[in-house]
């Protein structure tokens, strides 16, 4: 997808101008849309969307999807909080973390959902909440994920607790007096269709193991096509197989299952546009590489370096009244940090590689529109790394007008928490 969908080159001009770069910019119609898209997944007894706010936590951003019927997942305590401060209902907001909270029991009290990952944390659940309804999030023994990184399901995978330990589970359960009434089982990011599908089924075998279970979230990791290369998720398609499979699940056992998914990177991904400006264009000879300097890099944009993330880039004249029969030409773009790992073209899948891309002549001062950054961009960036500042977070709203959702970082807000040692 062009970064020029979501942002207009006029709008990209003046965004720059207004808010000063780099800068992210989010567009409502097109996050409206995507939680429109995810809510007619197909289901047999009830649905429920909980957006993973680790794609995206911005309180505006939260209070969006809340007004479009969307409900949450948290990964941590402190998502919690976050998605409470911006106004979500407790009951709405979902918590599965490798680190339970402190306060989990309060959390629990105030109608937060909270799944046991690990049957420690399944222990402590019962300690300090004994006779609560909790979910168990299981590793279904399978996963997907589009890199090594990001598949959270089968042996390798820390993720939930084995699913050949279920009867470890009723009997910490049953000890504890806690009414398991949720299984989870979310397997990776940018998984295989095929594979999920796979899972759904095989984690409704895993809920027949749970007579009180009412709920089966399959979690998130649907495919969304950044550039042309990719193949993105067809919900409807992927979907269907697993109504049915629901509903034989309610012919054969009398239990109509509730389903959620949690979709991060599908709900944001390509409604979000880093907005970078060139800096410098440097080259090193004949044979040599020709290098497109932007304002931006992991700092704001941590894919490429982290996974050998592919994200569209298209360049914008800061005239506007450039013409637009201009020569391409190969460029690898580079970051603004003091380090060569801070590449934004690499080779796919490969952090290391270089890898020019074709894109339209530039100079410095031009813009550059990094598309597919809405998901894991502003959430989740080397921030602060040689000191830049946090960049600010752009909502254009369905009347086209942009509005700051999110400042600019300051120096003081940087540097707030230092201390003189001693
Ligand atoms: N549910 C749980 C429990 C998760 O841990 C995640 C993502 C999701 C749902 C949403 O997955 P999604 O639909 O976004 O694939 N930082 C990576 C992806 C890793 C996300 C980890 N957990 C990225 O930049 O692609």
């Amino acid at each position: 997808m062009n970064p020029t969908q979501i942002l207009s080159p006029e709008l990209a001009r003046s965004v720059a101008l207004r808010h000063g770069t780099p800068v992210y910019v989010y567009s409502q119609a097109a996050l409206e849309r995507q939680a429109r898209a995810a809510l007619a997944f197909p289901h047999a007894g009830g649905l429920t969307v909980r957006f993973a706010m680790k794609a995206l936590p911005t309180a505006a951003v939260l209070r969006l999807f809340d007004g479009a019927g969307l409900h949450f997942d948290a990964s941590s305590g402190h998502e919690v909080w976050r998605a409470l401060r911006a106004g979500i209902a407790p009951a709405k907001v979902s918590l599965s973390t490798q680190e339970l909270p402190a306060e989990v029991a309060e959390l629990l009290a105030a109608g937060v959902r909270v799944n046991a990952c690990s049957l420690a944390q399944l222990e402590t659940l019962g300690r300090l909440c004994p006779g609560s309804p909790v979910g168990v999030r299981l590793n279904p023994g399978r996963g997907s994920g589009g890199t090594g990184k990001t598949n959270v399901g089968g042996p390798d995978a820390s993720f939930g607790i084995w699913h050949e330990y279920t009867d470890a589970v009723r009997e910490g359960a049953r000890r504890h007096r806690l009414e398991i009434v949720r299984v989870h089982t979310h397997i990776g990011s940018g998984s295989d269709p095929g594979v999920w599908q796979e899972v759904a089924r095989a984690s409704l075998s895993l809920v027949r193991e749970f007579p009180g279970v009412r709920t089966l979230n399959l979690g998130g990791g649907f495919k969304v096509a950044r550039v042309a290369e990719e193949t993105g998720t067809d919900l409807r398609a992927v979907g269907a197989p697993v109504r049915a499979a629901f509903e034989r699940f309610a012919e054969e056992t009398g239990r109509a299952l509730h389903l959620e998914i949690e979709p991060g990177t599908y709900l944001v991904a390509n409604c979000g546009v880093l907005l970078a400006r060139v800096q410098d264009i440097t080259d090193t000879g004949l044979g040599g590489r020709c290098f497109l300097k932007l304002d931006t890099g992991m700092t704001e944009l941590l894919r490429p370096t982290l996974y050998g993330a592919q994200h569209p880039l298209e360049i914008v004249p800061a005239d506007a009244g450039a013409g637009g029969d201009v020569p391409g030409c190969d460029y690898v773009v580079v970051g603004h940090c003091c380090e060569s790992g801070d590449l934004v073209t690499c080779a796919p899948g490969m952090p290391e590689v270089l890898s020019a891309r074709r894109l339209r002549q530039a100079q410095p001062g031009d813009l550059c529109l990094i598309g597919g950054a809405g998901a894991y961009c502003a959430a989740m960036s080397a921030k602060n790394y040689n000191s830049f500042p946090e960049a600010p977070e752009v909502l254009v709203g369905v009347d086209g007008v942009p509005r700051l959702i999110r400042r600019r970082q300051t120096l003081e807000q940087m540097v707030q928490n230092e201390l003189e040692a001693g």
